[in-house]
């Protein structure tokens, strides 16, 4: 027997120390949550994906009635770019929110289990890591890869 310890990496950083282009990220993310329609839960999402020609691209939650009919702001983001920029590759993505009396979490918001398995397809298809930035008032976390917020993730190939 041998035990696999699985690491996940992750730097913690305060907005100002954010390069340029990841400050870029997270203000998209940040306005991108307007476009959130969340009367069910009131909890609003916005994603912002930078693909390799320059282009940013922004997602929203969209709720629906038939609450398994909507989406999450990563994935409404991810297959928007996949759709309109399918030979592009995806970079970066952020991601942020505002909770129910519309002031943004301390802690970082994190994708949920779908949103990452959705997201890795792009990754593998860009054939490099993308960064993530999960935007919290208190904290910005930076990690390397969707990858590394997914471990050990199902892949038909
Ligand atoms: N939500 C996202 O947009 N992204 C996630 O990764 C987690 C959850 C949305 C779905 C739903 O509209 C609301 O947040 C509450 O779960």
């Amino acid at each position: 027997m041998k035990e696999i310890e699985i690491v996940t990496p992750v730097t913690s950083k305060s907005y100002p120390e954010l390069t340029e282009i990841e400050r870029h990220l997270v203000d998209a993310a940040r306005q991108a949550v307007k476009g959130s329609y969340a009367p069910y839960s009131r909890f609003h999402v916005g994603a912002a994906i930078l693909l390799d020609n320059g282009v940013t691209v922004t997602g929203a939650n969209q709720e629906n009635a038939a609450y398994p009919s909507g989406t999450c702001a990563e994935r409404s983001a991810c297959y928007y770019a996949g759709a309109n920029y399918p030979d592009a590759k995806f970079e970066m993505i952020a991601i942020a929110a505002l909770d129910a009396d519309m002031k943004e979490p301390a802690t970082p918001t994190a994708p949920c289990g779908a949103c990452r398995q959705a997201l890795l397809e792009y990754e593998t298809r860009a054939g490099h890591n993308v960064a993530v930035l999960l935007a919290g008032a208190d904290e910005i976390y930076r990690l390397p890869s969707i990858k590394s917020l997914l471990p050990l993730a199902f892949t038909s190939f």
